[in-house]
């Protein structure tokens, strides 16, 4: 076999997911272990979308929707905006892969942050474009360098608002400033996926911004059903967007992009109110109980907005991230996001918290770390 592959293809390494707990179970032949490594909502998916999916099961052998008409009326309704202004995506990671496969050909610039979310840069390396990349400053996005790297190839500057890792944010002041200093043509996209565990007055006000598309750049709001609604395995996440964006992006997607069952989960988990509001308090308090313990311990926890933070164990954190395997606990070593001192925790259940920091303090002591 002799493959005709491009270069730009060559370069990509695959995106690395956090290590399953089955694969982590196996190798080791333990029971039990927990994952506070990708983000994922710890409470479950919403019983009422479960109950709604398993009644959909006989219907599978029907396409989908392909315009998830329900699902994008009923985001329209709770977001204020008209269904013209929303577009559904096979996770918030398909909206990425839209607008890039839109907006850039060939050597046309995306701008990103560095560290932050990863597959924005693969998306742009599959489509051949370049990627400009700024690192952030004092962990947040440093949106005066992103502003003075923008050139007439810009096409698309991608910030995550919680910033992940980070879990920094934007303040709406710094973002209306920074659209006011931005050319037209430019399309900024703020992946909110963190949102929803965001205080609201301290949310960039997305609604105005997608409805002035005269003198400022247009903005594109992601949203996701992997977090705070537990859906991730689903895959289901949306974006919010100028009608004339969503026509844009409704050419490029597939006719059934947003399979049957993650519309109905999706829509059932829209109306479980309380499942939705017990997710984001038992992340608050929990963040809140982790970040008192591990301070106890002499590490340093990063304050942040999102329902995971980082930790500072002063020293090197791959081979903590080892031993806490050995122990049953799957965290991310953040090495490869230039931080090689540091770990990031996704919040857990109150018994998965408890169980995180009896493992950690016993792999701290074990590498001589406290
Ligand atoms: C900042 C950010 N954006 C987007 C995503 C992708 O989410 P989805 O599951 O909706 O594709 C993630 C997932 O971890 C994320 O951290």
């Amino acid at each position: 076999m002799k493959l005709n592959i491009s270069n730009h293809i060559k370069e990509i390494v695959p995106y690395p997911p956090g290590k399953p707990l089955e694969e982590l179970e196996r190798e080791l032949g333990i029971t039990g272990s927990i994952k506070l490594a990708s983000n994922e909502n710890p409470w479950g998916p919403s019983p009422k979308a479960v109950d709604a999916i398993g009644n959909h099961l006989t219907n599978l052998h029907r396409y989908p929707d392909g315009s998830g008409h329900y699902l994008t009326n009923m985001l329209a309704k709770k977001m204020g905006v008209s269904s013209e202004e929303i577009v559904l995506g096979n996770g918030s990671n398909e909206i990425i892969e839209f607008l890039v496969k839109a907006f850039i050909r060939s050597g046309d610039e995306v701008i990103t942050s560095h560290p932050s979310f990863l597959m924005y840069q693969k998306f742009v390396q599959i489509r051949g474009g370049e990627n400009i990349v700024i690192p952030l400053r004092e962990m947040t996005h440093d949106l005066d360098a992103i502003q003075k790297a923008v050139t007439n190839r810009t096409r698309l500057i991608f910030l995550d608002n919680p910033n992940n890792p980070c879990g920094t944010v934007i303040s709406r002041q710094d973002f209306n400033s920074f659209l006011a200093a931005l050319p037209e043509e430019v399309v900024v996209v703020l992946d909110e996926a963190y949102v929803d565990f965001l205080p609201e007055d301290e949310r960039i006000d997305i609604l105005s911004l997608i409805r002035i598309p005269e003198n400022i750049p247009a903005v594109v709001s992601l949203r996701t059903f992997s977090k705070a609604y537990g859906l991730a395995g689903l895959r289901v996440g949306f974006g919010i967007m100028h009608p004339e964006i969503a026509q844009i992006l409704h050419r490029v997607r597939q006719p059934f992009n947003i399979n049957l069952l993650g519309q109905i989960g999706a829509l059932a988990a829209l109306t479980d109110e309380e499942h939705y509001l017990k997710t984001i308090q038992g992340t608050l308090d929990g963040k809140e109980w982790l970040t008192r313990k591990i301070d106890e311990l002499g590490c340093k926890v990063f304050r942040s907005y999102a329902n995971f933070f980082l930790i500072d164990i002063f020293n090197d954190a791959t081979k903590l991230y080892e031993a806490m395997l050995r122990q049953g606990v799957i965290v991310r070593a953040m090495k490869a996001y230039g931080f090689p001192n540091y770990i990031r925790l996704t919040v857990g259940t109150h018994e998965e918290n408890e169980r995180f920091m009896k493992a950690f303090e016993i792999c701290l002591r074990e590498l001589n770390y406290v």
